[in-house]
């Protein structure tokens, strides 16, 4: 079987968390988590980082963090995986969903400013796949009504916006390291920032908001949370992101790979990297057109029966029960994309004879 997307383990995760257990620093305080949250911000450029325990409490911190609350709506894309939605009904806001681009599946920000209303709080915009959002004309839309914005970059870590990490753009950031991602600490997330401000409450709000008094007492001024990362996760973090360049251009020669491959094969449409990006590629994605000769389902089928683990794209979440009934913007893409895109392997670990196996079955 040739998987969708697994971790890559080969530098020094053994010894960094070996490490922790030696020294009995395996919990929520240690030096790895000092070291990941530096290294991180050191490495996308930002001011601030907070480490969390997956890349859900990230984005839930980010919305608390901002202060997004009941009454409040937050612009968001129904083409996702549910997290960031989920993360915004958690507050207490409600989800108002976009449209996305029919090249790049992120979030069309011309459709953004058609869904703005007096209770609209934030953008949260997803760089789907790896490809980065329209974060020039996201942004300008944020400074025209006043809004926060939050990058869900947890599947695009890595890839860039007129050279800056996407994450670093928005007014906070927030990536993954599940094991699919491009670095995996098993589970793990982190928030960024370059307002020292809001770094600083994150981090307030995801340790329970402690306070130490003189006396060695926990005072808390506010309700907190527990949002925070073990030590001995955070070497695995401070160990993966060691070799995140390599993995960075291994993803994107694959990717380079699929296209040629790929590139004559009447009725698949290749992933694009548009305008002034760079884009990951963090899991390879075609789409399967009317005049493809056989069905994109039947696609998944022929590929599974054959030992390869593809998925079909997300479903969109304005259609699953618990969302069926927020506002939404015309969905034409969105609903169309569903039936068409298929997310094909892209570990670290492929290799060009596993990537020209799969063409050749898509090629028939
Ligand atoms: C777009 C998106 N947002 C958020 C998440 C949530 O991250 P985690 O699984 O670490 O909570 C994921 C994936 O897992 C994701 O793909």
């Amino acid at each position: 079987m040739i998987p969708l997307c697994t971790p890559e383990i080969k530098g020094n995760e053994w010894k960094y968390i070996k490490d922790c257990l030696d020294t009995n620093w395996i919990s929520s305080v240690g030096s790895y988590v000092d070291k990941f949250e530096d290294d991180f911000k050191k490495y996308v450029k930002s001011n601030k980082a907070v480490v969390t325990m997956n890349g859900t409490a990230a984005l839930e911190l980010a919305l608390r963090t901002l202060g997004i609350c009941e009454g409040d709506e937050v612009i968001v894309p129904s083409f996702t995986f549910i997290s960031p939605v989920n993360t915004i009904k958690y507050v207490g806001a409600e989800p108002v969903f976009v449209d996305v681009c029919n090249d790049t599946w992120v979030i069309d920000a011309d459709k953004i400013e058609g869904m703005i209303t007096h209770k609209t709080k934030a953008i949260l915009p997803v760089h789907i796949y790896g490809h980065p959002a329209d974060m020039n004309k996201i942004m300008k839309i944020a400074k025209k009504y006043n809004l926060y914005v939050i990058e869900d970059a947890t599947e695009s870590l890595g890839s860039l916006y007129n050279g800056k990490a996407t994450g670093t753009i928005g007014h906070i950031g927030c990536y993954s390291f599940n094991g699919n991602k491009l670095i995996s600490t098993g589970a793990g997330g982190m928030l960024v920032t370059n307002d020292e401000k809001l770094g600083e409450r994150a981090k307030y709000l995801s340790n329970q908001t402690k306070t130490i008094l003189e006396n060695g007492a926990f005072y808390h001024e506010e309700i907190g949370y527990n949002f925070r990362m073990p030590n001995v996760l955070a070497a695995m973090g401070c160990a993966q992101l060691e070799n995140i360049d390599e993995y960075i251009k291994i993803k994107r020669e694959n990717a380079k790979k699929y296209n040629e491959f790929l590139s004559n094969v009447k009725g698949i449409t290749l992933p694009v990297e548009k305008g002034n990006v760079k884009n990951v590629y963090w899991l390879y994605s075609i789409l399967v057109e009317k005049d493809y000769p056989i069905s994109r389902d039947e696609l998944l089928v022929k590929l599974k029966e054959n030992g390869i683990q593809s998925r079909p794209f997300f479903m969109p979440i304005h259609k699953m029960p618990p969302y069926k009934n927020n506002k939404c913007s015309n969905m034409e893409i969105t609903n169309e994309l569903f039936n068409r895109g298929i997310n094909l392997p892209s570990s670290v670990e492929l290799k060009e004879k596993q990537i020209k196996e799969i063409c050749d079955l898509i090629k028939f």
